[in-house]
């Protein structure tokens, strides 16, 4: 599948916007991850031993920030090549970081659903139709890719 000049542009956008204020937008992806599913929590070493959720955690934001660049450099390769390209050693790494870190496919739903909740909160009234839809691919496509590493290693 390909995605559209324009979607490219669409994420790329948005990227540069969020990529302005990480620490915020990964305090939201986190809080907006365990509305949506409180038992994740436990999943993380970082939130593990308290009850909120740390403002400002190198880890914390180091997970957000990938999710959010990784996902938007497989909208370049969706769109350049058709398919995500992450280097194969990259992706078996991400397999084995979550299959040992107990996480389950449906968790990559939820995760989805608020990193598109927190970009739509992030961009205010640049939020289109459009825009979701290319990172929501973009994002399905890196799951995906993700998801057959951790059930190739499980
Ligand atoms: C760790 C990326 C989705 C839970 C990591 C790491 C990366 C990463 C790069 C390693 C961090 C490091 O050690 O430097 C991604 C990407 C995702 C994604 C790109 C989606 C496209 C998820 C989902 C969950 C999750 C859906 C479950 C809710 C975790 C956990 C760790 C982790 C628990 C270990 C964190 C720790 O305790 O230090 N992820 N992740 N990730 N990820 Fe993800």
């Amino acid at each position: 599948m390909l995605l559209s000049e324009k979607q490219e542009a669409l994420v790329k956008e948005s990227w540069e916007l969020l990529k302005q204020d990480i620490p915020l937008h990964s305090f939201r992806l986190f809080t907006s991850i365990l509305e949506k599913a409180p038992g994740a929590k436990d999943l993380f070493s970082f939130l593990r031993d308290t009850d909120e959720i740390p403002q400002n955690n190198p880890k914390l934001r180091a997970h957000a920030a990938k999710v959010f660049r990784l996902t938007c450099e497989s909208v370049v390769q969706l769109r350049e090549k058709g398919g995500v390209l992450i280097g194969d050693a990259t992706l078996k790494w991400l397999g084995s970081v979550h299959l040992q870190n107990g996480v389950l496919a449906p968790h990559f739903e939820m995760v989805k659903e608020a990193l598109l909740k927190t970009i739509e909160e992030g961009v205010g009234e640049k939020w289109s139709e459009e825009m979701e839809n290319a990172w929501g691919e973009a994002y399905d496509h890196l799951a995906a890719a993700i998801i057959g590493e951790m059930q190739a290693e499980a």
